[in-house]
């Protein structure tokens, strides 16, 4: 797969993707084109898909219905082009900060400048000074840091995150998205983001997909046109009357969706 691809070419596009485990359907005729650079949220039920929709990506679960191109090449098994940052990064305890940011240019042979794009990352999540501490020394948000920092290390040009704040307390959380949004602007990749909570879900994305309860569809579309560049952090855009507003809409979406599932 090439590195880069022209800049017209959608990041990632499914075409009528659907989803069987055995007798479960999970998701039905997803049809999704999303552009380089661009920051969607998706949002929807437990259970509706949205991990096995950035699995299906990252090519670790395969499309029973369809397909999905990545950089316009069709996904046939695993896609190292892309960063997954989830709920539970498993860190590898008996390395250092360091030595687990290091671990993905191992595994990809990549050492060359991985000294030196390793101490580029830590400063860049703001973990210098705790480039020798071993995992069970960090806090959460310290170990989320960690997580994310092992992605950055090899620059994906997609960054796939499957609700990675969700066992933070919300006072990090909101750190972490003040920081996601320094990324996102920093880097110019494409952030897909999986979260239940429609707060972080305006916040962050450009764009935010409803999905509905299994078998998952997608039920609704809402761009968020706010400007999130001129906020000072994830605080200030909490307090915009256009947040709640794209709040309102998107609850009142995905609770039509509840009473017909009632
Ligand atoms: N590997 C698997 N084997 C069997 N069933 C699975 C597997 N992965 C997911 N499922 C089922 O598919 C549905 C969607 O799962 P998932 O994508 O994890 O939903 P979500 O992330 O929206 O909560 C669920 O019913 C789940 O139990
Ligand atoms: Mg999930």
């Amino acid at each position: 797969m090439p590195a880069t691809a022209a800049v017209n070419v959608p990041a990632i596009e499914y075409v009528n993707v659907g989803k069987s485990f055995g007798n479960v359907r999970a998701l039905n005729h997803i049809s999704l084109s999303i552009r380089q650079g661009e920051f969607v949220a998706i949002v929807g039920p437990s259970g509706c898909g949205k991990s096995t929709l950035l699995s299906i990506v990252a090519g670790i679960v395969l499309a029973t219905d369809g397909y999905v191109r990545y950089m316009g090449n069709e996904v046939n098994g695993p896609n190292q082009r892309v960063g997954f940052v989830t709920q539970k990064d498993l860190l590898l305890p008996w390395r250092t900060v360091e030595d687990n940011i290091r671990f993905p240019l191992e595994v990809r042979g990549q050492q060359r400048d991985a000294d030196r794009r390793v101490a580029e990352v830590i400063e860049q999540v703001g973990l210098s000074g705790f480039e020798k501490k071993y995992i069970s020394q960090l806090s959460g948000g310290m170990r989320k840091r960690v997580g994310i920092a092992r992605t950055l290390v090899y620059k994906p040009d997609v960054y796939l995150m499957d609700e990675p704040f969700g066992s933070l307390d919300a006072q990090l959380r909101t750190t972490m998205h003040t920081d996601v949004l320094r990324l996102w602007r920093d880097t110019g990749s494409t952030m897909v983001f999986v979260t239940h909570d429609l707060g972080e879900a305006v916040v962050l994305a450009e764009r935010v997909i409803v999905m509905s309860g299994r078998p998952g569809t997608i039920k609704a579309e809402v761009p968020i046109e706010m400007d999130k560049s001129v906020f000072r952090d994830a605080v200030s855009i909490q307090t915009a009357p256009e947040f709640q507003h794209y709040l309102a809409k998107l609850w009142s979406l995905i609770k039509s969706d509840e009473e017909t599932h009632a």
